[in-house]
């Protein structure tokens, strides 16, 4: 019935998730909510490790990448699960140490890292460096020299694959601020290069070429552009590289109109492209890394809001005010992103209504949706916006000094706050 698994609809005709009511979820924890289903993220995690098994030996990891959402509940289902993290800022290495997340399966991102980050992530036992430039890899190896360490490093790649997604997440082409050319030579320049500095062991590549793919191809491009990359390493510099990251990127379902595929089916169509290439050139076959963020957390989760007013304008459109928007949920505004709204009040309804769902900043910009049909909405009815579980509270700000909502994570009819609403007293903490 509705794009996410875990959403039903029980016997008041109230929105469920979780086997929990939304509309009674909203009363109990105030609106906007967050809300996540644990079963869902942990399926997705067991679903990306077992296709590791099935097509891969077992030689890989997933590594959740927590940018699309980062917190210390999140941090400890990925250890539980078995999986790895891509950080990219020292805020989420941050939240991944007090976690108590093992540090040696992170991976640290980032196109301009800083020193302080770079030394703090060094002092954390982070991983590996994904690199991005010669700059930092300068940087990186006299930090990693003054504190007398090796440190592991990979290199971000672009591997000259052009993605079709949206504009702003596309990654993989040249005109990217993230990584190495390989056309131009840059990348194999840069290779040299970390081969030659005393404090790092260049021992992994990585690319990723987007975000929010549906097409498997392109993903199966870049991983045979990559292993033949190192198969030119291997006959050019005698130096074989073990570890290929392949990134994330996988897209989720937002509306009927996203067609996912089954997150096995990367695996299977990767495997057979990286072994078949690496035998092309002799090569061992590499352990493999994927980078998912958005699939593993979208589709586990809905924000709910509660309808104030409604502003009918005549022959043009219906406004409907949530007492959230864009500090909480940015993606409209800034991708124009396609989301489902439902009425949770009313969810056994036919969505009949054809409304803008507007939210409560001073921004003519703030929607979270035009033009899409909901049941008949009326003021103090509870909104759900499905799929908000990445990308949401990760992006959120206090635009006109709104608190941040709280963050529940529910399961099998029971639920917890894993993220507390921020206060007006949170807002002004660091006003001197
Ligand atoms: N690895 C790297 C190096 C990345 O840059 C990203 C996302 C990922 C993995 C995870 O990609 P995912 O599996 O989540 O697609 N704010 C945008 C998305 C930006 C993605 C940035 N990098 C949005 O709301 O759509």
């Amino acid at each position: 019935m509705f794009v996410n698994d875990c959403l039903n609809v029980n016997e008041k005709g109230h929105l469920t998730i979780g086997g929990c009511d939304t509309v009674e979820l909203a009363k109990e924890y105030g609106t906007p909510l967050y809300i996540l289903d644990e079963n869902t993220i942990r399926n997705t995690c067991r679903s990306y490790v077992s296709s590791f098994q099935k097509f891969y030996n077992g030689n890989g990891m997933p590594l959740y990448a927590s940018k699309a959402l980062s917190c210390k509940e999140l941090c400890r289902i990925a250890n539980e699960e078995n999986i790895g993290l891509d950080v990219v800022s020292g805020g989420e290495i941050y939240t991944a140490v007090q976690a108590g997340f093992p540090m040696e399966k992170t991976h640290f991102h980032g196109n301009n890292k800083t020193a302080q980050e770079i030394s703090f992530a060094i002092d954390s036992k982070v991983g590996k460096f994904v690199v991005d430039n010669l700059y930092e890899l300068e940087l990186l190896n006299s930090i990693a020299k003054e504190k007398n360490v090796v440190v592991n490093i990979s290199l971000r790649i672009k591997p000259g694959v052009d993605a079709h997604t949206h504009n702003f997440i596309r990654t993989g082409q040249i005109d990217s601020k993230f990584g190495f050319a390989l056309e131009t030579g840059e990348a194999f320049e840069a290779v040299k290069k970390a081969l030659s500095y005393e404090n790092l062991s260049l021992t992994e590549l990585h690319c990723h070429i987007g975000s929010q793919i549906f097409d498997i191809d392109p993903f199966v491009t870049a991983a045979e552009i990559m292993v033949t990359f190192m198969g030119k390493i291997k006959n050019e510099l005698d130096v074989t590289i073990s570890e290929l990251n392949l990134g994330g990127g996988f897209g989720i379902m937002y509306t009927s109109d996203d067609e996912p595929v089954p997150y096995e089916n990367y695996m299977e169509k990767v495997s057979v492209a990286v072994k078949a290439k690496s035998a092309e050139f002799g090569l061992p076959v590499p352990y493999i890394y994927i980078e998912p963020g958005r699939s593993i957390v979208g589709e586990a989760g809905i924000t709910l809001y509660t309808v104030g007013g409604r502003k009918e304008i005549p022959d043009i459109r219906t406004y409907v005010s949530i007492d959230g928007g864009m500090p909480d949920n940015v993606r409209y505004a800034l991708y124009q992103s396609a989301y489902t709204v439902v009425n949770a009040s009313k969810a056994d309804k036919e969505p009949d209504e054809l409304v803008t769902v507007a939210g409560k900043c001073c921004e003519t910009g703030d929607l979270i949706q035009e033009h899409t049909k909901v049941a008949n909405v009326e003021v103090g009815d509870t909104l759900a916006v499905l799929s908000t579980g990445a990308y949401n509270y990760s992006m959120a700000s206090n635009y006109n000094r709104i608190p941040r909502p709280a963050m529940i994570m529910v399961k099998d009819g029971k639920s917890r706050v894993i993220i507390k609403r921020e206060s007006y007293e949170d807002l002004v903490r660091n006003d001197v």
